[in-house]
């Protein structure tokens, strides 16, 4: 259905001719192919028509041209099928395979290298190196398998001599991780004889032309091909090949895939020990056998890391166990040559399926696991052998033949056979459409007991001399009555048959001649142990590793092995079975002309293949068949989003209604059939409407979807959060009840205790009752203090007072306040301070309360001051609730001056440990003056000092200024001084002296 291309091209797609007829086909198909349209389609089908000549359609703007794609969007191409076989892997994760057919010659192998380029450029974008390199692998496989597995053919220059199914793996992503490389029947005949025209396998001419001197050398051959028996005949043909260019090319790619030096070096070897087998001739003297080219010999012994002792007898000699013992038996010359050939033909096998074999090591998928991966899907390409019909037919076209018959076997079965049968299941109205089933040639060749490889193997297992006649004339008695199979003895008229010789095949292709000549050798394939020992011996491990079953004795071997056929038969078997679980795309190739001209469309060739390839009938059933089924309830789930009928449920009879009526809805009802289980789609172009209409509504279906599970998420982590919340206000009750229970529990006996719980570690509280706590501690102490107080008496609760006031004032300023200590703080009463005096200060202060009415002493020491001369002199100091007074201790405590307490306005302290005071007064006649004559001496009464007066002056509700600085700031008769405090070693008591801007009071520092 491709459009973008105008009708002067010919139709693209065969479906859209006006009649289905042989003429019409090939006037459209010749008309495409003189306009350098080479591909065609037939719906899905690829027709492709060799150009021979290089087209400019394959490179990356055709790439882009067709990547993602849908089929019918753009010309015919093979980068159309090979993105479709891509897309279905990737969005249906289904295993898909292209199964490229077509006669020798026809551009199969050319086909299936484009369709690798082109999925090696559409994947990986993402650049992965290993993928790359995985990539880059496959491609180069190509080059390598090719010139040891191709040859020049009169068909084809480049003529694939094996079949090659190649499956490409990818991850979930879609990028190529590995592949793996099957090989079928390789045509080793080959090696050792080409027809006229043809040539022996690549390799052998690039060796010789391409490989270096110093190589040729070192493997003692030269560069001629004429000089080799088996390769000579090719040697002479006239072809466009390069072969020194491919031998480099060659070179590279193998150490690109991972061959070692060693072993490429071993490849080399192999081909030369074959060149110098061919060479090899044989002769008898009396009875005994001998080579006549000895020294052949120890070049090949040399080349296979072997003694040419041992090349020697195993050419010439066969060990046989009869009964127990073992004996050599000596060849006849015409055994000796077989023997040769077999070895020459086997080694070149074993070399090519072990190339095949370590390609497939290197590009094997490696540490993929499909629980971590996803699903590994599978593409497969197929390119393997035509249909091939040449001057000599023998057992490789037989071969070759068979296999083309099952692959279009497959291609009935799949695209003829059961579409129509699924019709006619479905119940959709349908005209048979007349197809040839070529199964019954199938059966001919594979059908067990009667068909022509079980009278093969039959022949072959017969004891005593059997020939290639006997073979025939099994044929001939087995499938006289076959209506595609006769013989010169079952016609004897037909002069093309030869008697005894000739049996000929009616192939769904054409009718083939084949020569019997050589079906028992080839399919025994006879390769005498000897050999496989000697090359198991060789101490070259790369022969070791093609040789394994050498290492069987002689009286080990007992089982027959599986012939040729069968192998080759099994292996068929299971390709077609691989196949068949895969979903199938067809390239169907088509060859214009015999002799490789771009210019000539030869109708009657074209016409042949376009028969026998089944081409009309495969359009018949296409146009008149559907491009898509599916079973109901599946084509609902895939597109019921696209109908409100069905979204997201029906509510009909059943799933085929509610097909109808998406179907309807979309206006495709005309274009669809309904089945009894399976609704068909005649058009592509509906089934793409179906997949855009659904990809839009996917979206909205995702954005819904989002939209559901976010609100869920949301839900979910709310709930969450709730539940959260409970648990933590459960949790912090707890926490907070048990702190109270555990304070209430050390606290309980706390009236009774002997420090009324000061010594009670509290409970570490949780984080929200940290204030409570504080409070707690508060309210403690102060219970605390209350309970320490209320049991003091008058004096005691005066002392307390004064301490409190001092403690207030004076915290954190000043180290030494003598709060541990009792405050007696008349001193001078006392007989400490003053043993002598304390009976005069006592009467004197007792004057004094008469004179004055003072109440109380609230402190009284001796103290030091400065006199009107700058001097210092020693004083007693009183200070009574009413006066300040100085009192003379040398003179009987003889009162001096009194200060009115009302008038001192502030005290100022230093923060050192001497014991300075300043009164301040408020007519600025400041009393500065140093405690001293404490007991202990170094006892410190500032703190008590400060906390008298001030405890006094706060009981009667007045102010005074407590200030803690140095110097001290003081006005002494009116005048502004400082006093500043110095430490003095060596001093013994306090001493004032005139500073500078005032006084400076050394005290002893020790
Ligand atoms: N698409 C193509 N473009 C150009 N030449 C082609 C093309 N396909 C085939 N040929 C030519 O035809 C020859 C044979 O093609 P090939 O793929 O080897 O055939 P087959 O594998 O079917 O036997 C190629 O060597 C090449 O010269
Ligand atoms: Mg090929």
């Amino acid at each position: 259905m491709a459009e973008h291309e105008s009708l002067e091209f010919g139709k693209a797609d065969f479906v859209l001719l006006d009649n289905v007829s042989l003429e019409e086909f090939m006037a459209n198909l010749k008309l495409r192919f003189e306009k350098g349209r080479i591909y065609s389609y037939i719906g899905e089908v690829v027709v492709s028509v060799n150009p021979y000549r290089a087209m400019n359609i394959y490179g990356r703007d055709m790439v882009e041209q067709y990547k993602g794609r849908e089929l019918y969007e753009r010309p015919p191409h093979l980068f159309a099928i090979a993105d479709a076989a891509y897309k279905a892997m990737k969005r249906r994760n289904k295993d898909t395979c292209i199964v490229i057919s077509g006669e020798s010659g026809a551009g199969k192998t050319e086909a299936s290298k484009y369709i690798m380029q082109y999925i090696a450029a559409i994947t990986n974008p993402n650049q992965r190196a290993e993928v790359e390199r995985v990539k880059n692998m496959l491609l180069k496989s190509n080059c390598v398998l090719e010139a040891f597995g191709n040859a020049k053919t009169n068909r084809n220059d480049n003529s694939s001599r094996f079949g090659k199914y190649m499956d490409i793996n990818f991850d979930f992503k879609g990028d190529p991780i590995g592949g793996h490389i099957n090989n079928y029947l390789l045509e080793k005949s080959r090696v050792i004889f080409q027809q006229e025209g043809e040539r022996s396998f690549h390799s052998f001419y690039q060796l010789l032309r391409g490989g270096p001197e110093s190589l040729l050398r070192s493997l003692h051959i030269q560069k001629d091909p004429k000089a080799y028996t088996y390769i000579k005949v090719g040697g002479q043909v006239k072809s466009s090949i390069n072969d020194g260019a491919d031998f480099k090319a060659v070179a590279d790619a193998m150490k690109v895939i991972g061959f070692t030096t060693d072993e490429v070096h071993t490849v080399y070897k192999i081909l030369a020990a074959i060149l110098h087998l061919g060479n090899l001739t044989f002769g008898v003297d009396g009875d005994v056998i001998l080579i006549e080219n000895p020294k052949v010999v120890s070049v090949i012994g040399d080349l296979l890391s072997t003694k040419h002792d041992n090349v020697e007898k195993a050419l010439l000699y066969r060990t046989v166990a009869t009964g127990r013992d073992v004996i050599d038996k000596q060849h006849t010359a015409q055994e000796a040559s077989y023997g040769r050939d077999a070895l020459a033909k086997a080694m070149y096998e074993r070399l090519f399926c072990w190339i095949v074999g370590r390609i497939n090591d290197i590009i094997e998928v490696k540490n993929y696991d499909a629980r971590v991966h996803g699903k590994n899907t599978v593409i497969g390409v197929l390119d393997i052998y035509g249909f091939e019909i040449f001057q000599n037919n023998s057992f490789e076209q037989f071969c070759i033949n068979y296999c083309n018959e099952k692959l279009q076997q497959l291609f009935i079965q799949l695209v003829l056979k059961q579409e129509q049968e699924e019709y006619q299941r479905e119940g959709i109205p349908w005209k048979h459409i007349d197809y040839f089933n070529n199964q019954i040639i199938v059966d001919l060749v594979e059908q067990q007991h009667k068909g022509i490889f079980s009278v093969l193997d039959e022949a072959c297992m017969n004891v005593g001399k059997v020939t290639d006649e006997v073979f025939l004339q099994g044929l001939n008695g087995k499938l006289a009555k076959h209506a595609h199979y006769t013989s010169r003895k079952l016609s004897p008229t037909d002069k093309s048959l030869e008697f005894d010789r000739d049996f000929r095949v009616k192939h769904y292709a054409g009718n083939v001649v084949y020569s019997v000549v050589g079906f028992i050798d080839k399919n025994k394939d006879t390769l005498f142990q000897d050999f496989k020992r000697l090359l198991y011996n060789s101490s070259n491990p790369v022969f070791k590793a093609m040789w394994p079953e050498g290492k069987l004795r002689i009286t080990e071997v007992t089982k027959r092995p599986l012939t040729a056929a069968t192998l080759f038969k099994n292996s068929m078997i299971s390709l077609v079975e691989n196949l068949a679980c895969k979903e199938p795309y067809y390239v169907r190739c088509i060859k214009p002309n015999d002799v490789k001209s771009p210019l000539l469309f030869e109708h009657e060739r074209c016409r042949h293949q376009v028969e026998y390839l089944g081409l009309l009938e495969n359009l018949r059933v296409r146009r008149a068949g559907f491009a898509y089924r599916q079973t109901y309830p599946r084509f609902l789930q895939r597109y019921k989003m696209i109908s409100e009928f069905t979204w997201p449920n029906h509510d009909l009879a059943s799933d085929q209604e509610a097909v109808k009526r998406l179907l309807q809805g979309c206006g495709f009802d005309h274009d669809v059939a309904y089945g009894k289980t399976k609704v068909f789609i005649r058009t592509p172009r509906t089934l793409f409407s179906l997949e855009e209409q659904r990809a839009a509504m996917v979206q909205r279906i995702v954005v819904f979807l989002q939209k559901v599970w976010r609100g869920t998420i949301a839900r979910m982590r709310c709930r969450r959060m709730r539940a959260g919340l409970v648990i933590l206000r459960a949790y912090r009750r707890y926490k907070v009840k048990s702190y109270i229970r555990e304070v209430n529990r050390r606290f309980k006996n706390v009236k009774t205790m002997k420090d009324y719980g000061r010594h009670v570690k509290w409970p570490m509280p949780p984080k929200v009752l940290k204030r409570f706590e504080e409070a707690l501690k508060n309210i403690h102490s102060r219970w605390w203090a209350w309970t320490l107080i209320k049991g003091l008496n008058p004096e005691e609760v005066l002392q307390v007072r004064a301490k409190v006031a001092s403690l207030e004032a004076l915290k954190g300023q000043r180290a030494d306040l003598g709060l541990q200590r009792a405050w007696e703080g008349n001193y001078l009463v006392s007989t400490r301070d003053s043993p002598d005096a304390a009976s005069s200060f006592t009467l004197v202060s007792g004057e004094l309360q008469r004179k004055d009415k003072f109440m109380r002493v609230l402190f009284s020491c001796n103290v030091r001051k400065i006199n009107h001369f700058h001097k210092a002199e020693d004083r007693a100091l009183l200070i009574t609730d009413r006066h300040l007074y100085k009192m003379d201790p040398l003179k009987q405590y003889k009162p001096m001056k009194s200060i009115p307490l009302y008038n001192v306005t502030g005290l100022s302290v230093s923060p050192g440990k001497d014991q300075l005071v300043v009164f301040h007064t408020k007519d600025s006649r400041d009393l500065v003056v140093c405690l001293q004559g404490m007991l202990p001496p170094a006892e410190s009464r500032i703190g008590e000092l400060v906390g008298a007066v001030l405890g006094h002056f706060k009981s009667e509700k007045r102010k005074l200024q407590v200030n803690v600085a140095s110097p001290i700031q003081c006005s002494m008769n009116g005048r502004k001084c400082t006093i500043v405090v110095e430490t003095k070693i060596n001093q013994t008591q306090p001493e004032f002296t005139k500073g500078r801007s005032g006084y400076i009071l050394s005290v002893p520092g020790n």
